[in-house]
């Protein structure tokens, strides 16, 4: 079996970048490595991410959105997290179950002990080893962000708040799964700090 590493946090936090740093030096190194995200992970779920980020006229609930994401994550599974897994490489993830936790629970407000039931029916087994939580305030977050704002980004401050209180509540209850690492950093120092960690685990 390979090694499957998450990247979590609030908009703006970088997570991107260095997941992407993560999987270049991987590849570099001579190691398998392949670099995904959700939502939009695989063919369909590029269509359920479009459908999730999209501004629309309509209603879009709660339950409904919970269950897209879920959906999506099915298909990631199933499609690519599973099978790179099971060839032995690196899958290096940009967001998983704890977004969904956050996102849909802590911020948007659907219980919590139902999107742990249906992340755990979505991933059917297949649960991070690692995850790096990149943390910034959320000031910075919104700072970060550009003019043109997807549906979710353009939530109110208060939600990004519950955002990243929920994130970090999330790691403070996985803290054997969980890194937080300090999003205010330059980029070459938290990566430095990505590589120190998974040295010490001895993944690398
Ligand atoms: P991205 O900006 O990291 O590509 O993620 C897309 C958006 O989807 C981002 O606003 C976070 C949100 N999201 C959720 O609300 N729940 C989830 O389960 C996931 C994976 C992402």
């Amino acid at each position: 079996m390979g090694v499957f590493i998450t990247f979590e946090g609030i908009e703006g936090a970088g997570k991107t970048t260095q997941a992407k740093l993560l999987c270049e030096y991987l590849l570099n190194e001579d190691k398998k490595a392949v670099l995904t995200r959700e939502p939009g992970g695989t063919e369909t779920g590029k269509k359920i991410r479009e459908i999730l980020l999209s501004k629309t006229t309509e209603i879009f609930p709660p339950k409904a959105e919970l269950f897209l994401y879920e959906a999506d994550r099915n298909f990631h599974v199933h499609n690519v997290i599973k099978p790179y897994l099971e060839k032995g490489y690196f899958v290096i993830c940009d967001r998983y179950i704890d977004s969904t936790l956050a996102y849909q629970g802590y911020a948007r407000g659907l219980d919590i002990n139902l999107i742990k039931m249906l992340n755990d029916i979505a991933v059917e087994g297949v649960y991070p080893d690692l995850t790096f939580l990149i943390d910034i305030p959320v000031e910075i977050s919104l700072k970060r962000l550009g003019e043109e704002k997807d549906r979710i980004e353009s939530e109110d401050i208060q939600f990004h708040r519950r955002l990243r209180e929920g994130f970090i509540k999330i790691a403070q209850e996985n803290p054997e799964r969980i890194v937080i690492l300090d999003g205010t950093k330059d980029i070459d120092h938290i990566f430095q700090q990505i590589l120190n960690h998974l040295k010490a685990r001895g993944v690398l």
